[in-house]
């Protein structure tokens, strides 16, 4: 963690739903099928805040991103970054999804800093940024590759430094780590551990996985179908780490709750 980063930093805003809700039309045949994948959601995550999105697929946690990210209005309530409601892509979040979508004709630095073209950042001045996240995310030594010779698991930080380089009041992660095999995924999760801990941007991140979440969150949310079944704070001491937990009882109380609490949105039992 260099210096200038967290002196670079600017602060991290708020994200509220307020009773949210999505319905997708479709036309199947001559017929309309509607789907409520949210139905009047409502949550806060506070500025610095890291809150877990789980639940069963299909219950409407990507939808929750897309529309926090600006790429899909809802078609009720809304949805408001600091004060402000979001009606489009904006400066203010950055998302992470599962497959980082590199430009495979780009290097490292070049994928990292194409956000920050995009922003008008002058060339100097965004190779300079870039570098610095590129070397957050621990690949230095990696600036002049291009995607194909990197791990599954390089890519993704490429895909997580290319976020954190417009420096996000609100970084949206949508299982991030889901593609990734065991170890690769735990060492992302310990990355992110500390990246967070210093630059303690309010973060809202979807995943399947219990385990993950406890590791990670300052509370978490369960999802039913559309909507939110239950929040559950994880109490742990920071700064935290697997060991830490896996020592820790409240870890495994956690996670039964959890389980509990998910079976019962899946509909199964429990
Ligand atoms: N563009 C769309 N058109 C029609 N239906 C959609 C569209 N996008 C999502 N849906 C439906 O909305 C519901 C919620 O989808 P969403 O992608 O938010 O689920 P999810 O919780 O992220 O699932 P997963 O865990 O599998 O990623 C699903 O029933 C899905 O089929
Ligand atoms: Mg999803």
């Amino acid at each position: 963690m260099s210096p200038t980063l967290e002196r670079r930093q600017t602060g991290s805003l708020d994200l509220s739903a307020h009773d949210l809700s999505m319905c997708f039309e479709r036309t199947v045949g001559r017929e309309r099928v509607l789907t409520q994948a949210l139905q009047d959601v409502s949550f806060r995550v506070r500025a610095q805040e890291f809150v877990s999105v789980i639940g069963p697929s299909g219950c409407g946690k990507s939808t929750i991103v897309r529309i926090a990210a600006g790429l899909q209005r809802p078609t009720g309530g809304a949805l408001r970054i600091g004060p402000n409601e979001v009606t489009g892509p904006g400066r203010e979040t950055a998302t992470v999804f599962q497959s980082p979508g590199l430009l495979p004709w780009r290097t490292v630095l070049d994928n990292v800093a194409l956000p920050l073209e995009v922003a008008g950042i002058g060339k100097r001045d965004r190779a300079a940024r870039a570098a610095e996240y590129v070397e957050l995310v621990g690949l230095s030594g990696f600036s002049g590759h291009y995607p194909r010779e990197l791990s599954g698991g390089m890519q993704q930080r490429v895909g997580l430094a290319r976020a954190l380089a417009v420096r996000p009041q609100v970084l949206l992660m949508d299982e991030p780590f889901g593609n990734l095999d065991a170890i690769s995924r735990q060492r992302m999760q310990d990355e992110l551990l500390r990246i967070w801990e210093h630059m303690k941007t309010t973060v809202v991140f979807i995943t399947h996985a219990i385990d993950e979440a406890i590791l990670l969150s300052d509370r978490v949310l369960v999802m039913g179908r559309g909507v939110v079944r239950a929040e559950v704070d994880i109490e742990l001491p920071r700064p935290r780490s697997r060991r830490m937990l896996l020592s820790d009882e409240r870890t495994l109380e956690l996670m039964s709750r959890l389980e509990d609490l998910l079976g019962d949105a899946d509909g199964t039992p429990a």
